[in-house]
């Protein structure tokens, strides 16, 4: 059996860490390794990442992350990267690590991800500079996601991200902004190149379970979505396919979501 912990929108500052800290004290028992998915910081100042590290630095389980749009905020994301890094944090984007657990291998493809829509209902690389860039960055990070995940040899392999990947784990957010939640050219390369399990965060008040078109389990881990400091999703048989099921509910920090959502994501 493989364990793995995911979270996501922590949105840690200063006054938040210890919190988070008690919320996560006994993860190392009940995972092999704890993803977090993006937004680990309020709005993207270092001493935010700082005290997130302090928390992190003490767990017993590989702790692997990518960045969302708020640690992007304060223009620093290479400085919060690497914060977490220097605590043992793996940073991805673009890239890709493996862990050995007593189950198994887990690999672990990362990337931010971006906005762009949904197939029927997405933007184009067209018309004006800032629209091409838009889709452009999509594009190459969707296309950075799937060659890493091509690159990657374990038992379980993960695709980790901020931005959403389907529709389904955006139910409960306008329809309007779905646009700025997520892409269907992430899901499209996690098709490609073949995952079994999608980790993503950022639709704060999205939907827990969706799959893409290819057929690989997706899971919205925002914290308050999931409503709890984080969820635990366990492989029986690696590398036997893509089911995966819900081992334990971690009822660490339940309740501690707010009750509605912060409106940015
Ligand atoms: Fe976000
Ligand atoms: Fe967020």
């Amino acid at each position: 059996m493989i364990r793995v912990a995911a979270a996501g929108d922590l949105h840690v500052a200063p006054d938040s860490a210890p919190a988070l800290g008690e919320q996560l004290a006994a993860v190392g028992d009940k995972a092999d390794v704890l993803l977090i998915a993006g937004d680990l910081t309020k709005s993207g100042r270092v001493e935010e990442a700082t005290a997130l590290a302090g928390e992190l630095r003490g767990l017993s389980l590989p702790v692997v992350a990518v960045l969302g749009n708020h640690d992007h905020h304060g223009d620093r994301p290479n400085e919060i990267a690497e914060v977490l890094r220097d605590v043992g944090v793996w940073v991805l984007e673009g890239d890709t690590v493996r862990i050995d657990t007593p189950g198994g291998s887990v690999g672990v493809a990362g990337v931010k991800g971006f906005g762009g829509g949904f197939a029927g209902a997405s933007g184009a690389e067209f018309g004006e500079p800032e629209m091409k860039a838009f889709i452009r960055h999509t594009k190459e990070r969707s296309e950075a996601l799937e060659a890493a995940l091509h690159g990657l040899d374990a038992d379980v392999r993960i695709a980790l991200m901020h931005y959403a990947p389907v529709r389904e784990t955006l139910q409960g957010e306008p329809l309007e902004i779905f646009p700025f939640l997520g892409s269907y050219l992430l899901a499209e390369a996690v098709d490609r190149a073949g995952a079994d399990l999608v980790i993503h965060g950022h639709a704060h008040r999205g939907s827990e379970h969706g799959v893409t078109p290819g057929g690989v389990n997706v899971r919205n881990v925002a914290q308050t979505v999931i409503r709890r400091a984080y969820s635990v999703y366990g492989f029986e048989q690696p590398g036997s396919g893509r089911g995966t099921a819900t081992i334990g509910a971690a009822t660490d920090g339940r309740g501690i979501a707010p009750t509605r959502p912060p409106a940015d994501r």
